[in-house]
C-alpha cells in the first residue's frame, strides 16, 4: 500500500466504517468504505468490532461530520469544500451536493494516489496530494466564496502551531465560513506514545486540548459554536454491538476517558467592525 506513519490510520477507520455496514441498523451505512475495504483487505471483516479510539466511534464521528456538513451546504450551495486528511473517507459521495459546490480532497500525496485507485471521481471535486501543513496548497483553491473545512481524525497528528497557521490562514483567505474538527486531550496526547494502536501504526499524537473552544481564540473572526458528543454518544450507545457498549460504558467511568476525543464547530464571518 505504500503508506507509512499517520497515513495508516486511515486503514483503522475506513475498516470502522465497512464493518457498521454490517449492524443490523447501521450508523453512517457507507457502502463506498465497504467497497473500498474489501479491495485493500478482501478478509477485512474477519475479526470483530474492536473498541479503541479508531474504532465504532471514528464511525461516530464521521457521521457527526456529516450532518453538520449536510446543514452548511444547504444554507451555502455556492461552498467551497476543504476535506483535509481526507484518507479514504468517501464524504463527497455520501453527502452528494450540488455542482455549484466545489469540493477539494486533500492529504499526502500517497494517500491521494491510493484514493485515486480507490475511489470514484467526481465531478467538482479536484484531489490535492499536499501535506496540510505546506499551505501553498490554498493558491489552488477558489476564494471569494463561503468556506466549509472539515478535518476528520486530522488535528491530533499535527504540531499546535501547524495547526494554528492552518486555521488562521483560512480564515484570512475565506468572506465567511463553518470549520469542523475534532482533537483529542491534553493527557490522551501525552500518553499517546504508548497507545498500542498508534504504536502499531508507527505514529502518536503531536497536539492536544482539555477545552476545544479555546481554538477560536486564535483568531478575532473564529466562533466556537457547540461540539457533538463521542465517546458517549447516543448514537453509540443504540447502534453499536453490545460487547462494544460494555466496554464503552466501562471505559467512560475511567475519569478523563468521556471528554478524551471531541468534536467541535466553529463558524466565521465578515470582518466585525
Ligand atoms: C485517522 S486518518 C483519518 C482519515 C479520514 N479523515 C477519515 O476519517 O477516514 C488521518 C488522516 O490524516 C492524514 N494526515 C495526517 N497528517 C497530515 C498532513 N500533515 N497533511 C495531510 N494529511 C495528513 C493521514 O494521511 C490520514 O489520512
Amino acid at each position: 500500500m505504500g503508506l507509512v506513519g499517520a497515513q495508516k490510520t486511515l486503514v483503522p477507520v475506513l475498516r470502522a466504517k465497512a464493518l457498521d455496514t454490517r449492524l443490523p441498523d447501521p450508523i453512517l451505512g457507507d457502502e463506498y468504505a465497504e467497497r473500498a475495504m474489501r479491495q485493500l483487505d478482501p478478509g477485512y471483516d474477519r475479526r470483530p468490532f474492536g473498541a479503541g479510539q479508531l474504532g465504532l466511534v471514528a464511525v461516530v464521528r464521521a457521521k457527526a461530520h456529516d450532518d453538520w456538513a449536510r446543514d452548511f451546504l444547504a444554507g451555502h450551495p455556492d461552498a467551497v469544500v476543504l476535506h483535509l486528511g481526507c484518507g479514504l473517507d468517501a464524504r463527497v459521495l455520501r453527502l452528494d451536493p450540488p455542482g455549484t459546490v466545489e469540493w477539494y480532497d486533500l492529504d499526502y500525496p500517497a494517500v491521494i494516489a491510493l484514493r485515486r485507485q480507490i475511489l470514484p471521481s467526481r465531478e467538482h471535486a479536484t484531489l490535492i496530494g499536499s501535506s496540510v501543513t505546506d499551505l501553498t496548497w490554498l493558491d489552488r483553491v477558489p476564494r471569494g466564496r463561503p468556506v466549509l473545512v472539515v478535518a476528520e481524525g486530522l488535528v491530533p497528528y499535527l504540531a499546535e502551531t501547524d495547526v494554528r497557521r492552518l486555521l488562521t490562514a483560512v480564515v484570512d483567505a475565506f468572506p465567511a465560513g463553518q470549520v469542523q474538527l475534532d482533537t483529542v486531550s491534553v493527557r490522551a496526547w501525552r500518553t499517546s506514545g504508548w497507545d498500542p494502536a498508534l504504536r502499531r501504526y508507527g505514529t502518536r499524537f503531536r497536539c492536544g486540548f482539555d477545552d476545544p473552544a479555546e481554538l477560536a481564540g486564535w483568531h478575532p473572526r473564529l466562533e466556537y459554536v457547540d461540539e457533538a458528543p463521542m465517546n458517549d454518544s447516543p448514537v453509540l450507545m443504540a447502534k453499536a454491538p453490545a460487547t462494544v457498549r460494555r466496554v464503552y460504558r466501562l471505559l467512560n467511568l475511567v475519569p478523563g476517558m468521556r471528554r478524551s476525543s471531541r468534536i467541535a464547530r466553529y463558524r466565521f464571518g465578515a470582518q466585525p467592525g
